[in-house]
């Protein structure tokens, strides 16, 4: 597939690859961009069917949902339905499989991700999720977590229930809203903590199918950048990120079997 690429971005490649050969400690931060190739629509892509006239930035925060919390539930059980029979492509699968190998390559590798998907958990990587989990529940008002109603984990057998009612806390009377991180809200504190350190402790810090537009996510690259990483970006196209040492500029489940392939890896 790669000798299909412009010899330029196939030089910037293997450029990744040597790089990285010679590095220990890598970090990898996830974009909807990684799931887009198995049929998630990016958060920039403008939405479809019925919700055509919302975008996420006005559906995704408190203050939709203490507005109209049934508009916001149905709008994620609608997300739920579009992704439950999502599977990971080549790119979340070479992850995978150099996570798996990190040992042999005596590398140690973060992956973090922003995606509410669990595309990498399900091609087999340990993934940290900064932005929540579509999978999960908790009460608006309580924040006790609540199971009943959806799967609680990864168990893609459960019938998965899309129902759009309103469901209510046993313990407050709260409404449930899924465990995702809003726009305005703050970052689970226990996996920003091991993002911040792991990013201001690389060699090299992977910035893969994300806009680099929303925050706090979007400064690690800049925490790495200040305490000495090289910065590498996969993405068809620009970004604001300025602080890319290596670009490669094609769709990542193109880039990353590629590149951990000329690693010595696959
Ligand atoms: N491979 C790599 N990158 C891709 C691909 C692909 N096949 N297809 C699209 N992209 C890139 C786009 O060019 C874009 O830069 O993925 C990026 C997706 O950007 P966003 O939709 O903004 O997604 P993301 O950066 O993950 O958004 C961050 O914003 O809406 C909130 O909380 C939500 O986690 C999300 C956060």
């Amino acid at each position: 597939m790669l000798a299909e690429l412009p010899s330029a971005l196939i030089a910037e490649v293997e450029r990744a690859a040597e790089l990285l050969k010679t590095k220990q400690r890598i970090c990898l931060l996830t974009g909807a961009g990684i799931s887009a190739e198995s049929g998630i629509p990016t958060f920039r892509d403008k939405q479809t069917g019925l919700w055509e006239n919302y975008s996420a930035e006005d559906l995704a925060t408190p203050d939709a949902f203490s507005r109209d919390p049934k508009l916001v539930w149905s709008w994620y059980q609608w997300r739920r339905q579009l992704v439950a029979s999502k599977k990971p492509n080549p790119a979340h699968t070479a992850l995978a499989q150099w996570q798996y190998n990190s040992q042999l390559t005596n590398q140690h590798l973060t992956l973090i991700t922003q995606n509410v998907d669990d595309l990498h958990e399900q091609a087999g990587s340990d993934v940290i999720h900064l932005h929540g989990n579509l999978w999960r529940n908790l009460c608006s008002r309580c924040q006790i977590p609540h199971t009943t109603q959806l799967k609680g984990h990864y168990d893609r057998e459960d019938n998965i229930d899309f129902d759009e009612a309103l469901i209510t806390c046993q313990h407050c009377d709260g409404y449930i809203r899924p465990d995702i991180v809003w726009f305005g809200e703050s970052l689970p504190v226990h996996e920003w903590h091991t993002a911040e350190e792991a990013a201001a402790n690389c060699d090299v810090f992977i910035s893969i199918g994300t806009s680099s537009l929303v925050y706090p996510a979007a400064g690690l690259a800049q925490l790495a950048k200040h305490n000495g990483a090289k910065i590498i970006e996969i993405n068809p196209y620009p970004t604001p990120n300025t602080l890319v040492d290596i670009t490669l500029a094609a769709k990542a489940g193109v880039i990353l079997p590629e590149l951990v392939k000329k690693m010595g890896i696959l």
